[in-house]
């Protein structure tokens, strides 16, 4: 089934090019969610901007659109309203909606609404999460591994071939003084590795930094160990390998209490580009560097690349073809684009633009996605410029040019609107902060059970389970819904609370409707009830038989909001905004509260009535369920 919009695109372009001929092809017919509802559902403002160009009033050009629509449109929509100079308003007829709804097949494990995948699919390769070896996850990586996880999540579910990548930083000069600590602290490790294990590895990394600065014999052992890692010595090599070991042990375990999808598959450190990164600088620096001959001449309007030394580093350099410097320093100056320092180490620059030609030249992306805080900005526009310049985005065998995107994202503050801090004033630990949601989240629990008044009567091991899903979900909501290139406060309160757009609340709305069920099936009223209706794992039910009518305005409004899903998603894929989600399930489920206020489901007035209802509350669970796993967020059936 195809979204409402690309459904009304189809119908305006049919109508465009009967009155246009051929020109019509490139016209986009701008069908837009009305931004209020008394202008309609949706609208169109495609007469606005033919008005100037085929030098017409706008109204008049919409006057004979929507003679031509009308009857070919008759099945979808209401007669089209023109309105003021020209905007053509739509609405759609319940009776429509009503057998789209129809047409959404059974629920079961891969449901997906009966919604369409992209025709087009890209491949995507979506670079998040991305740890730095030997230290612990602070809430720094907290929004790189959800919101990079959720990307991931839409996209595959739009059907485009993702590749996820974790670029741990495992390869930095920090290695050289934790391997010179290590070989001190405890050799053994180095014959047998399963003895020791850095409980702390903090403090591991303080200790050797605080080495590192002040005893100069530690220092230089320090440096000569980075020289024998990048040489390869062996007993350097199994060092550093069991430094990196250690580090997954820490952080796999948050990983799996975040439930996302990354595993060891997708881990591709900058170690794996450590041996290309000689061969690329010195391929750039023959092509692009004094003397040579300049590559080939940059195509029109492209920028031109040099690379130059200065004070010994070697630097990428990239001009405008006038000669300006695309990137400039804050006195004007350019700015490289230093990709080997003058003690011939390279950096975090050369290794990104050595993952960028691996990702585009052998895993063949479409798309590059890099989601990491917003201070990186400035290196990732360098690096995609350079990349541009060097002619990679455009790969001889694609007629699209690749699209590199920095996901960028704000930080994480405390109440104080400061960077969050433990009153210590160090990095919170993301571990301990997970903790704490769940056992926060758990106290809510048992505190409603211990009202007479609210007492659900959970067993010991829903309220551990409901107690997960909902502080874990909490935390992951609270960030996957706000504007992500925004700073934003971190709350428990706030995101535990059952009010508002929280991951509780919209868990909460979701076991309310399947609780309809429970109730129905104890009743013998509901028909077709679904089995699973117990099973907390199961995929939410369908219900067969009964056609869905929207005679009230609550079900037609729910109806509609229900059929709109997929153009959230496109939107939200193709902006990389997730708060789209967050909004439309927010909006979802308080159009359904509102809907289950005024039609009563169970008690309908008749059976046909109620097997209408029935299966709105149907779509709508799954529509919940579905929304929320694309968040990464697990529902359960009681709460
Ligand atoms: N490890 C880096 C950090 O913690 C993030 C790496 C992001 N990915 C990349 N390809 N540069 O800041």
């Amino acid at each position: 089934m195809k979204s409402i919009a690309t459904q009304l695109e189809v119908l305006f372009k049919q109508a465009l090019s009967q009155i246009l001929g051929d020109e019509a092809s490139s016209i986009d017919p701008l069908i837009r969610v009305a931004t209020d509802d008394k202008f309609g559902d949706y609208q169109s403002n495609v007469a606005m901007g033919l008005g100037k160009r085929l030098n017409q009033k706008p109204r008049d050009i919409a006057t004979r659109l929507v003679e031509v629509l009308n009857p070919l449109a008759a099945d979808m929509c209401q007669p089209f309203e023109i309105a003021g100079p020209g905007f053509i308003n739509i609405r759609l007829k319940p009776e429509w909606m009503a057998r789209q709804l129809d047409a959404i097949p059974a629920g079961g494990p891969d449901d997906r609404l009966g919604m369409e995948p992209a025709p087009d699919p890209d491949r995507v390769v979506v670079d998040y999460s991305c740890p730095n070896i030997a230290k612990q996850m602070h809430v720094g990586h907290l929004r790189s591994t959800i919101i990079g996880d959720s990307i991931a999540r839409i996209l595959a579910f739009q059907g485009h071939e993702v590749i996820r990548q974790n670029h741990i930083g495992d390869w930095g000069t920090q290695f050289g003084m934790l391997i010179a600590h290590l070989k001190d602290q405890c050799p053994e490790a180095l014959t047998d590795p399963g003895q020791v294990h850095l409980e702390d590895l903090e403090a591991f990394y303080r200790e050797a930094n605080k080495r590192d600065k002040e005893d100069p014999a530690f220092a230089e052992r320090a440096r000569a160990e980075v020289v024998a890692l990048h040489s390869g010595q062996s007993d350097t090599r199994q060092a550093w390998q069991y430094i990196v070991e250690e580090s997954r042990r820490h952080y796999e375990p948050v990983y799996r209490r975040l439930g996302v999808l990354l595993t060891r598959e997708d881990e591709r450190g900058e170690s794996f580009y450590a041996d290309r990164l000689e061969r690329l600088v010195n391929n750039l620096a023959k092509q692009y560097g004094p003397g040579a001959s300049a590559g080939t001449p940059p195509a029109s309007g492209l920028p031109s690349i040099t690379v130059e030394e200065s004070e010994g580093a070697l630097c990428v350099f990239l001009r405008t073809p006038e000669g300006e410097p695309i990137f400039k320093g804050p006195e004007g100056n350019p700015l490289p684009l230093i990709i080997r320092k003058s003690d011939g180490a390279f950096l975090y620059a050369t290794t990104d633009l050595a993952a960028l030609d691996f990702r585009i030249h052998e895993l063949k992306a479409d798309r590059v996605l890099y989601v990491t805080g917003a201070p990186q900005a400035l290196h990732f526009q360098m690096v995609f410029a350079t990349v541009r310049a060097l002619g990679w985005t455009i790969p001889e065998d694609k007629n699209e040019e690749v699209r590199l995107e920095h996901v960028a994202f704000g930080s994480v503050l405390g109440e104080d609107r400061k960077i969050l801090k433990t009153r210590a004033g160090s990095n919170v630990k993301l571990a301990e902060l997970l903790e704490e949601a769940v056992r926060r989240a758990e106290a809510l629990i048992r505190a409603s059970e211990a009202d007479p008044d609210k007492r659900r009567g959970f067993s010991e091991e829903e309220i551990q389970d409901i107690a997960e899903a909902v502080g874990i979900g909490a935390v992951k909501y609270a960030d996957l819904s706000q504007n992500r290139q925004s700073d934003y406060v971190f709350s428990f309160d706030k995101m535990l609370a059952l009010e508002g757009n929280t991951a509780p609340y919209l868990m909460y709305a979701y076991a309310r409707i399947r609780s309809i069920y429970r109730k129905g099936a104890t009743e013998g009223v509901a028909p077709g009830l679904p089995s699973d209706a117990q099973d907390a794992h199961a995929p939410a039910g369908n219900l067969a038989g009964g056609a869905i009518t929207l005679d009230e305005p609550q079900e037609r409004t729910l109806g509609k909001q229900i059929l709109q899903f997929s153009e959230i998603l496109d939107a939200a894929a193709e902006n990389l905004k997730i708060n789209l989600i967050t909004d439309y399930l927010y909006g979802l489920a308080g159009t359904f509260m509102k809907f289950y206020e005024n039609c009563p489901v169970l008690s309908a007035d008749t059976p046909e009535k109620r097997a209408s209802r029935l299966r709105l509350c149907d779509l709508t669970a799954r529509t919940l369920k579905i929304g929320l796993g694309l968040l990464g967020i697990r529902v359960v059936e009681r709460m």
